[in-house]
């Protein structure tokens, strides 16, 4: 008898897309025409620039490890984005580079986490969230939220469900899977309570950049002893470069340092050369015009889909989602994704991925393919629901 694997493995879920994204594949080599609904990463190739940029650093001969906390031309970069973009003084020796957003979670759960203590989050949300916290032997609180919070936590709830072991809040603004975002005056409230409750304050800023004319304030822009986690996936379109970064209170960063070299030991090296000229003019104007190309689809579709009795109570400002009631069709989502796969060819993402609090009644449409095939899915979703 071989010795079982750890306990904690039973806490740790799978995507439930997964079971939808295998079976899309097995129809499309059997010759059908799916439509992709369910990736949550940008359609477009990364910008040529940065793809230039990373060709010339291996040539170069960046091919060895680089500092535990990234680049300092890259830490740089980023410090000069929140001061152009934000008009916030990062001091970039708080900022460190991280293999993607998922590091820098990874980073800041052993960095806050005592083995049995709890950090709230939103249900739904994220769903590795909890599991980062898992794997350190914490546990994410879920608060559930409803269209009557905006899906986001506010002040007010999170006080509701603060418990005796609870040691902060974990929010993303744009949030997945709502593209719901916090102002500044709801952040400044959670902040408040986080210092009241002597907790800290996690903010997942990865959907920034990704906001369609609603301003999405940066917690930093509050107080510089919150965590921020981001990521060059999302707006900057470099999710298989492994890319991201956190902004930590300048106490944290030596232990920061201290666990990113014993579990990366370094990022990518020619992944951040490549990341400097995300910043240049002309990529930023690549990127920029591709959040022109988001927002126009989110419109498309978020209008489309409320006239067939889609729930979506008001147009999400952010991210690459739109998260949909279908109480009206059906009360198992998964089995509304299987069927609208098997039947229709259109792959989206069941509620359940995102936590439990009324995700039967929820699905998640990414926009993440071209109009063209947007307009086809609606034509196929009109054929079954008008
Ligand atoms: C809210 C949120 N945080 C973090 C991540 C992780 O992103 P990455 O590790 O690619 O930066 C994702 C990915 O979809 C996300 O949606």
């Amino acid at each position: 008898m071989s010795r079982p694997y750890s306990k904690r493995l039973n806490d740790i879920q799978p995507f439930r897309v997964v079971e939808i994204l295998a079976r899309a594949k097995q129809l499309e080599a059997q010759g059908r025409d799916i439509v992709h609904l369910a990736a949550g990463e940008p359609d477009f190739a990364t910008a040529a620039p940065i793809i230039k940029a990373a060709q010339q650093s291996l040539g170069n001969g960046d091919t060895h490890y680089s500092q535990a906390s990234g680049i300092p031309q890259l830490r740089e970069a980023l410090s000069r984005y929140y001061r152009d973009d934000y008009g916030l003084d990062i001091d970039p020796r708080r900022i460190m580079i991280t293999p993607g957003a998922s590091g820098a979670l990874l980073l800041i759960a052993a960095l806050l986490m005592n083995p049995g203590d709890g950090m709230l989050m939103t249900d739904p949300g994220y769903p590795c969230n909890r599991h980062f916290l898992r794997l350190v032997e914490g546990e994410g609180q879920l608060v559930p939220v409803g269209v009557e919070d905006r899906f986001q936590l506010h002040a007010e709830k999170a006080e509701k469900y603060w418990q005796n072991n609870t040691i902060g809040a974990m929010v993303a603004s744009p949030a997945n899977p709502t593209g719901e975002i916090l102002s500044k005056d709801e952040l400044s409230e959670l902040w408040s309570l986080c210092q009241h409750k002597n907790g800290h304050l996690v903010v997942d800023e990865i959907y920034h950049g990704l906001n369609y004319g609603t301003e999405a304030p940066s917690i930093l822009s509050i107080t510089d002893e919150a965590f921020v986690i981001n990521s060059f996936s999302k707006y900057f379109g470099m999710t298989g470069w492994r890319l991201g970064w956190l902004v930590a209170p300048e106490q944290a960063i030596p232990e920061l340092e201290k666990l990113a070299q014993n579990i990366f030991i370094s990022m990518n090296t020619f992944s951040q050369f490549g990341a400097l000229a995300a910043f240049s003019e002309e990529s930023r104007a690549i990127l920029d015009s591709r959040r022109d190309e988001f927002a126009a689809r989110r419109d498309f579709l978020c209008e489309e889909l409320q006239n067939m009795g889609f729930e979506i109570p008001h147009r999400p400002a952010g991210a690459l989602y739109l998260y949909a009631g279908i109480k009206k069709f059906s009360h198992d989502s998964q089995r509304f994704c299987l069927d609208l796969l098997e039947n229709h060819g259109v792959a989206i993402t069941p509620g359940m991925d995102f936590g439990t609090y009324l995700a039967e009644e929820h699905v998640r449409f990414a926009y993440t393919t071209s109009m063209s095939r947007l307009e086809e899915a609606v034509s196929r979703l009109h054929k079954i629901f008008v």
